[in-house]
């Protein structure tokens, strides 16, 4: 250990000399022991194809099988002793191998580097990853599915510019989601489907000379294939930066849900109503309920974002093959998943749990003259007239029942035909919001009936 006090850089600020500082930034064993379960995997696929094709012998390969489940035991019951002399988790792994079996610890790694086995090991969490996250996600489909049902009737404003536009249904709402999260679970299927090949065997950069079998290990550890290309095999990360590209965007979507969520819950708005497991009190005012579950999804987005913005730094300027840059990708791989499946888990349980305000709502849709468009429809549907006009005219409409302090509805026949004498008494089937949503029966429209197919659309796709 160099003197610690020989280098002034170091100086008061850290206090350890530069063989302590080299051990530190080189170690990944503090987050990559995460790593442990595809590691011990990745190892035991190695060893029976080494064995299998007589690198190994089978007393040895069998010796390197019992002392890996030994470890994997060792690491599930917390009594491993992680070491960061040992830098990384395959060093521990392979230390700890040693020091349980001897000498056939030793030939484990034949025919294989650091450089396949940790994007072995990555690929194979990674692609766990997708498969939780298509779990969560239909979980939370599942939770608005159930919400989209019992309000497929249900009255709301629908907004763009967040003003208030034309009535939309609850149902409807609820399934702009079921959409988009089938979306993103299409974008994890994807990317899981393209990282599902095999690094192993690679070995450090330009393959090994041993006869190794890399359709077998690719088979034993569930990937279609091996890699086609050593040098992609070790130096490729795409496959993390797929995740974490679909990760953003579900992250997107959790945090627009979020976001809706916080603006409804207002008191201007009482839309809905949170319950007390997904929000607190405040500790000086009283009558506060804090929608933070929603908050906190919405801001775990900006880790998933900069987890992805990192990687793709990371990568950008590395030349082929393997270089330790790469080991900073786990860390923001790591922090993206758990936000994200947090999020999900979070959004989940509060959609589940959500009490939107039916009367509350339908009340907000009628304000503001939210059948406006409706009435210029009609105009032109009943009366020909040319849509243009029509706007003008329903213009003119909505400012005299400004004038009155009325809704469009609470106008008589006598006075909108002072305005335009061609409106007839039928006019008033089209005025109301309930006429309003009932009327929009378009494909994807939101019509209670056309709410109610997409219900049963995704019930039946979801099983
Ligand atoms: N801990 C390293 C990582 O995560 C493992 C690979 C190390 N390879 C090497 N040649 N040093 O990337």
């Amino acid at each position: 250990m160099a003197d610690k006090t020989a280098n002034a850089m170091w100086g008061g600020r850290f206090a350890f000399g530069p063989d302590a500082v080299m051990e530190a930034i080189n170690a990944s064993i503090g987050f990559d022991q995460r790593l442990a379960a595809q590691d011990i995997a990745g190892s035991r696929a190695h060893a029976a194809m080494l064995a299998a094709v007589g690198i190994l012998s089978d007393r040895d390969a069998e010796a390197i099988r019992e002392g890996l489940l030994a470890v994997m035991s060792e690491i599930e019951g917390g009594t491993f002793r992680f070491s960061t002399a040992l830098e990384d988790i395959h060093m521990n792994v392979e230390s700890r191998l040693g020091e349980l079996i001897g000498e056939p610890a030793k030939r484990l790694h034949t025919a294989r580097s650091r450089n396949d086995q940790v994007a072995v090991d990555f690929r194979l969490w990674v692609r766990d990853q997708c498969d939780a996250a298509e779990g969560a996600l239909v979980a939370l489909q599942r939770a608005l599915l159930g919400q989209a049902e019992r309000g497929a009737d249900w009255v709301m404003p629908g907004f763009t510019h967040l003003q208030s536009a034309q009535p939309v249904t609850w149902g409807h709402h609820m399934m702009a989601y079921v959409e988009m999260l089938g979306r993103d679970r299409g974008r994890f299927a994807d990317a899981r489907r393209r990282m599902n090949e095999s690094p192993l065997g690679a070995a450090a950069l330009a393959g090994t000379s041993f006869p190794i079998d890399r359709e077998r290990t690719a088979r034993e550890l569930g990937f279609d294939r091996p890699m086609a290309n050593s040098l992609d095999a070790v130096s490729d990360r795409d496959f993390a930066l797929e995740f974490l590209s679909a990760a953003s965007l579900c992250a997107m979507h959790l945090s627009r849900l979020a976001e809706e969520l916080v603006i409804w819950s207002t008191a201007q708005f009482r839309f809905v109503r949170l319950s007390d497991r997904f929000s607190t009190g405040s500790s000086i005012m009283p009558q506060k309920r804090n929608p933070d579950a929603a908050e906190l999804v919405r801001a775990k987005t900006g880790r998933v974002f900069g987890a992805s913005v990192a990687l793709l730094t990371i990568m950008k300027g590395l030349p082929l093959a393997y270089s330790k840059d790469m080991q900073e990708d786990k860390e923001q791989v790591f922090d993206a998943a758990d936000s994200l499946m947090l999020a999900l888990a979070a959004t989940t349980g509060m959609m589940e749990d959500l009490q939107p305000d039916p009367e509350r709502m339908r009340a907000a849709a009628g304000a503001g003259f939210a059948t406006a468009t409706d009435l210029a429809d009609w105009l032109v549907r009943a009366k020909g007239m040319p849509f243009r006009e029509a706007h003008h005219v329903t213009g003119a409409l909505v400012a005299l029942a400004e004038t009155k302090g009325v809704d469009l509805s609470d106008l008589s026949l006598g006075e909108m035909r002072e305005v335009h004498d061609g409106i007839t008494d039928d006019v008033f089937a089209v005025l109301g919001v309930d006429n309003s949503v009932r009327s929009r029966t378009s494909f994807g429209g939101t019509a209670p009936e056309r709410v109610r197919e997409q219900v049963a659309r995704w019930r039946e796709m979801l099983g």
